[in-house]
């Protein structure tokens, strides 16, 4: 039988935009990039745990690139999970700044498509990050909603940093549109 992927399914496949924008701590203020990115989600099959909890269970490489140089300035991967019986849905995430996470939520069904909506930070979904992070530029929180219709998938995430003494919020948000399954 073919694996049911649930709301996970409209994510499935490759996906192109580039009217990013994120706002990242600079010691002294902050600086706006203007990105581009691809996502790709493949699907990897279902997972059992302790042979009580069904996953399925989506791969994600996303890679962002700066409109005014081209360059990769971001590249993240991780899984998109979603457990059916428990309606929990949940995104690891992993970027080469020594910082993971699991955060965890809901899913809205509408009409048209879907919106996820997961956090981490609390007590019950976690972030993992080096001694150096922790001491200099300590992810705090980070939440992320995103959402699909028919082909365009757009998000919003925010991730508040400790950094250079104080709080700041770091935001990424992007529109994109369908170019593969
Ligand atoms: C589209 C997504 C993202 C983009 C484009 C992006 C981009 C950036 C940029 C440009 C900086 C400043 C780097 C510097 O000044 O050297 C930064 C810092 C940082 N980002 Fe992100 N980021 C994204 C998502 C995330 C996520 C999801 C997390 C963690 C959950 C994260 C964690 C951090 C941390 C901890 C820093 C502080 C390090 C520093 O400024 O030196 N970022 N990010």
């Amino acid at each position: 039988m073919e694996t049911d992927y649930g709301p996970l399914a409209l994510l499935i496949g490759r996906w192109e935009g580039s009217k990013g924008l994120d706002v990242a701590p600079e010691p002294d203020g902050e600086e706006h990039n203007p990105y581009r990115e691809t996502i790709e989600f493949c699907p990897i099959g279902e997972v059992g745990n302790a042979q009580r909890q069904t996953l399925v269970a989506l791969h994600y490489r996303q890679r962002v690139s700066r409109l005014s140089d081209g360059k990769v300035f971001h590249d993240e991967t991780g899984y998109w999970m979603w457990d059916a019986e428990r309606e929990t849905v949940m995104q690891s995430l992993t970027i080469p700044r020594g910082v993971s996470l699991l955060a965890g939520g809901h899913v809205r069904r509408m009409r048209e498509g879907m919106r996820l909506q997961v956090a981490a930070g609390g007590l019950e979904w976690g972030i993992a990050q080096s001694p150096f992070m922790r001491d200099h530029a300590r992810t705090c929180s980070f939440e992320h909603w995103i959402e699909v219709c028919d082909d365009r998938l757009s998000y919003a995430e925010s991730t508040i940093i400790e950094i250079y003494g104080r709080r700041f919020v770091h935001t990424d948000r992007n529109e994109l549109i369908r170019a593969g399954s």
